[in-house]
């Protein structure tokens, strides 16, 4: 396992850890209804995302299961969205990544570029054997990156939960090390 000298450098962005100098900007997506709809919870107060931020800061780097890795999204200077590594399970080396951007940086690919930057710390930084993600089946835009990124849908579960009062569509996408390690992929600096 090596932990990632920060910032990580994409062909156009920069992902590094969050700062408490970022609560404004993380608040600016985190209140919004349209950014929250198929994210657990609603849209979140002032307090509640001091709160998330306070998370964020305390990792800056995995170090056992269980814990999320959330770094910030940069795109000239400007925080555009975060981008998320948890690791699930140590024994079988299992993890999963996510990702939110500020609607203003939606249909430009920095979700699928910056979640490429996080599949290849989970494998080659991590050491993970599989990385899963998933959504609620209404949410195209996000299975959209999951494909994009060259991962496969595995599971369509339905009605496996009430969401938002609501009997919940969830796909499961996954990639495989090996997998992943056949495709194209980003390659970068961050190891
Ligand atoms: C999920 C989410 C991050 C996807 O954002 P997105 O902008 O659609 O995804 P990307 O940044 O990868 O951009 C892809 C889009 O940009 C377009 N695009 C433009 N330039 C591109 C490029 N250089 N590379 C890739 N795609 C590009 C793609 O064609 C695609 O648009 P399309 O789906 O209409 O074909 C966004 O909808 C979001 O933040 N939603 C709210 C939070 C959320 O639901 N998160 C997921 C929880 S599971």
């Amino acid at each position: 396992m090596t932990k990632p000298s920060y910032p990580i450098r994409t062909e156009r962005l920069l992902l590094r850890p969050f700062t408490a100098g970022d609560q404004a900007v993380l608040y600016s997506w985190q209140s919004r209804e349209d950014v929250m709809r198929y994210l657990y919870g609603g849209p979140k107060t002032p307090e509640e995302s001091a709160e998330s931020l306070a998370r964020k800061l305390a990792v800056t780097w995995p170090e056992k299961e269980g814990e999320h890795l959330s770094l910030a999204v940069e795109r000239d200077g400007v925080v555009i969205g975060e981008t998320v590594l948890k690791w699930l399970h140590e024994e079988f080396r299992q993890g999963e990544i996510g990702y939110v951007l500020h609607p203003d940086h939606h249909g430009r690919g920095y979700a699928t570029e910056a979640s490429r930057a996080m599949l290849a710390l989970g494998f080659d930084n991590l050491g993970l054997h599989r990385i899963v993600a998933s959504c609620d089946a209404f949410n195209e835009p996000s299975w959209r990156v999951m494909e994009r990124l060259g991962m496969r849908r595995e599971a369509h579960f339905r009605h496996n939960e009430v969401f938002k009062g609501s009997w919940g569509e969830e796909f499961i996408y996954a990639i495989l090390e090996d997998e992943w390690r056949a495709g194209d992929r980003w390659t970068g600096s961050g190891t």
